[in-house]
């Protein structure tokens, strides 16, 4: 399989190319983002390193041929570019709009339309990573980020769709994680404040590594279903690293 991971720089693209590496499946793994990527650290004793590839675009809404070269011939693609609701203040909301919505609109929309090959016979697998808070119903608009959450629900309504629409030629999984966590990740207080917050909000965890082990069974093996809620990433997620632990 020939896998696209898009935001590849980031904290969760990282971990699933890490593992993807090492995953038999997988024989070509496109590191999709605006900056060069280099092998992650700590790759497994069996990564294969030679099937990964970076390819740069500096336009997400217009991308480039040599880009789209590089990009055909897939037969999946992991998206995890966006901004988190960490990063908004940093910038406009028309600019998280447009990275949030319409880069991942115009990603599946580019990406899935490409030249196939044999892969042509197959659906093309594509995961949109959302967030457990995110509502597809803006009346169910909730007090805390809740713009925020719309749009990113509208999302994946529109991703959703687009597969509905295809003909059976792009099948979507969208996966709903509550706060993505690894171990080390932040201080010792840092954690305490955000396990209080997290309690009092009740939203749920997933490690790193687990969301990562569940996606790529998804996209290797078939979605479970087309939405992907916080424990089904945790179950899907132990099952496999326990396995491989056996
Ligand atoms: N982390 C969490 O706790 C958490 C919880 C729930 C849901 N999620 C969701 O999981 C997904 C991945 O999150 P993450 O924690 O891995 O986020 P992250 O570390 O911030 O990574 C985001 C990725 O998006 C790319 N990106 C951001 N702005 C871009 C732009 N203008 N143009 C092109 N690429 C851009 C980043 O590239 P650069 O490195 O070049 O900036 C990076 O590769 C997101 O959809 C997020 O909402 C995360």
């Amino acid at each position: 399989m020939k896998l696209i991971v898009a935001g590849s720089t980031g904290f969760v693209g990282t971990e699933i190319i890490r593992q993807a590496l090492s995953h038999p499946e997988v024989t070509s793994l496109i590191a999709l983002g605006r900056r060069e990527i280099s092998v992650p650290e700590n790759v497994g004793p069996n990564a294969d390193t030679t099937k990964l590839k970076s390819v740069i675009c500096d336009d997400f809404e217009n991308y480039p041929q040599s880009a789209k070269q590089e990009l055909a011939g897939a037969d999946a693609c992991i998206w995890t570019i966006a901004v988190t609701p960490a990063q908004l203040r940093a910038m406009g909301w028309e600019q998280a709009c447009k990275i949030c919505r319409d880069y991942a609109i115009k990603g599946i929309e580019t990406i899935t339309q490409l030249p196939r090959g044999d892969g042509e016979k197959k659906p093309f697998r594509w995961v949109y990573i959302s967030g457990s808070s995110s509502v597809r119903d803006p009346a169910e608009k909730p007090w805390v980020l809740g713009d925020y959450c719309v749009m990113r629900g509208d999302v994946e309504s529109k991703v959703l769709t687009y597969a509905k629409e295809s003909k059976g030629t792009v099948e979507v999984c969208v996966a709903k994680p509550g706060m993505i966590d690894a171990p080390g990740k932040g201080g010792l207080l840092m954690n305490l404040v955000k396990t209080v917050g997290r309690t009092l909000i009740g939203l749920p965890k997933v490690d790193v590594g687990e969301i990562s082990a569940a996606l790529l069974d998804q996209v290797v093996n078939g979605f479970e279903k087309d939405t992907l809620q916080n424990e089904d990433l945790v179950r899907i997620g132990q099952e496999i690293i326990q396995g491989k632990a056996k």
